[in-house]
């Protein structure tokens, strides 16, 4: 007998999914034991890029959830409502389900996760988090005898996109943004991906599975790359970096905290200079790249297309078969104990804290007056700061700019930020120093 899937959205990833399972010649044998039952959209007169019988498209996604012939419901329509409610109202129904929404899932995890494991159903995300590449279940599984160190990478591929394309062609953010949605990369509103909110969703999730809590969302410092100006990016290159956004997620502490204590984590999304012969500096155009370090593995990375209708849709079904796995092999419905490494049980508290203690690199863009003295008259800033200069750099301004005077770039050895913080503080105080036009962390 067929297990019955229902699709809650038809869009880029759900009609992946949809291919998939119309088509399952070649690929494991459980593929075809899916049976496509009901499907929600919200306009039904839309036109779809496959012939899917229009018997199964409806416009409530509760018709969906509610329906005998629906065993799994896999959420494809993004969103926070309905598409928690739905969750959750799936889960009382006594159905697992597979979710890509990590912005739900970063928000409403804990609540869903209670809601799952009260009810014994299990909520798989695989496809919330890098595209086609599995991370998840290795975070939750395979490096699960790991002590965590960091958990660094390229999360979001519209942005690595936009940045891929505006340093090797030049082109123009706007363009390429346009080219990112027409693609089926980008969110339903692309601001969650210049802004940096999709990857502080996905690190956020990655960081509860490494270090065994939920992280809260709303904590972890946020930047984009809308703000980026073109020209550090172009200074970087010269400077022998690319400039990539990264979302990290470190642990401050020794890691040996226990079950019920919490563990504090550093954890960030923003633009950031890699040394070109970074492992994470190679990741080009949609694809992503996650760097998991720890002990006693080393270092791991997983590689590979992090967005798009068949890598995110090979992730949800991948989803679709440990579910349907687990249901042929113990015949199991919704109140059966839970494998707590599938289901990624929380077993301790996350803790967030403020970055200033940390230490790094950084890069600094200052336009400055054009005279004698300038360069060592900031060099004394950061000397009295204890921050020591690994290069220093001066660019002539564009016409018009910085009032046709310098730009100086400044590049620092690894340092505290608070004592990087003190010494801006001295620099933008000085009367030749006419503004501190960027600054980057630089790995
Ligand atoms: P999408 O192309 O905008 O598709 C959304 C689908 O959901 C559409 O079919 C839409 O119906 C349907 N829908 C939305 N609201 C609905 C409602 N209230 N009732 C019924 N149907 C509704 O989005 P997507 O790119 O596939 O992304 C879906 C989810 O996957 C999001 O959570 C996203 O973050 C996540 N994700 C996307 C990617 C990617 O590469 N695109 C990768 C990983 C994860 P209509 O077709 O009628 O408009
Ligand atoms: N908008 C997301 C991205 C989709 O560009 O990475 C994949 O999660």
């Amino acid at each position: 007998m067929a297990i019955g899937v229902g699709l809650l959205g038809l869009g880029t990833v759900g009609a992946g999914v949809a291919a998939i399972l119309m088509g399952p010649e070649g690929r494991h044998p459980l593929v075809a034991e899916l049976a496509l039952r009901r499907v929600a959209v919200r306009d039904l007169d839309r036109p779809r890029p496959l012939e899917l019988d229009p018997q199964l498209l409806t416009t409530s996604p509760e018709a969906v959830i509610d329906d005998p012939a629906v065993e799994i419901v896999v959420e494809v329509m993004g969103g926070l409502e309905p598409a928690r409610s739905l969750i959750l109202r799936a889960i009382a129904a006594g159905k697992p389900v597979v979710t890509a929404n990590k912005a739900v899932i970063a928000r409403y995890g804990e609540e869903i996760a209670a809601a799952a494991a009260e009810r014994g159903v299990y909520v798989l995300i695989e496809a919330a988090v890098g595209g086609g590449i599995p991370i998840i279940e290795p975070l939750k599984q395979s490096l699960g005898g790991n002590r965590i160190q960091r958990v660094s990478g390229i999360i979001n591929g519209t942005t690595n996109y936009i940045l891929s394309r505006m340093a090797d062609e030049g082109a123009a953010y706007g363009d390429v943004l346009a080219d990112a949605q027409r693609l089926g990369y980008a969110e339903a509103d692309p601001a969650a991906d210049v802004q940096g909110g999709d990857a502080a969703d996905k690190i956020a999730i990655l960081a509860g599975l490494a270090y065994g809590g939920p992280v809260a969302r709303a904590g972890i410092a946020t930047e984009g790359i809308d703000r980026l100006d073109a020209r550090d990016v172009a200074y970087a290159a010269q400077l022998g970096f690319v400039v990539k956004l990264v979302a990290t997620a470190e642990r401050v502490g020794d890691g040996l905290e226990g079950p019920g204590e919490a563990i504090p984590l550093d954890v960030r999304v923003h633009p950031t200079l890699l040394p070109k012969h970074h492992p994470l500096a190679g990741v080009h155009g949609v694809n992503n790249a996650i760097l998991v370090e720890g002990d006693p593995v080393g270092q791991v990375m997983f590689y590979g297309p992090g967005a798009g209708a068949g890598p995110t849709a090979s992730a949800v079904v991948a989803d679709i078969l440990n579910i349907a796995g687990i249901r042929r092999a113990t015949g199991s419905q919704a109140g059966a104990r839970l494998d707590p490494l599938l289901a990624a049980s929380s077993w301790r508290r996350c803790t967030l804290v403020d970055g200033s203690g940390t230490s790094h690199r950084n890069y600094v863009r200052l336009q400055t007056r054009d005279e004698a003295g300038v360069i060592g008259r900031i060099g004394t800033c950061f000397g009295d700061a204890g921050v020591s200069i690994q290069s220093i750099v001066q660019f002539e301004a564009r016409e018009g700019e910085a009032g046709g005077g310098a730009e100086i770039v400044v590049i620092t050895h690894e340092v505290r930020e608070s004592a990087f913080r003190s010494a801006l503080a001295a620099i933008e105080a000085l009367e030749e120093v006419r503004t501190v036009a960027a600054c980057l962390r630089t790995l």
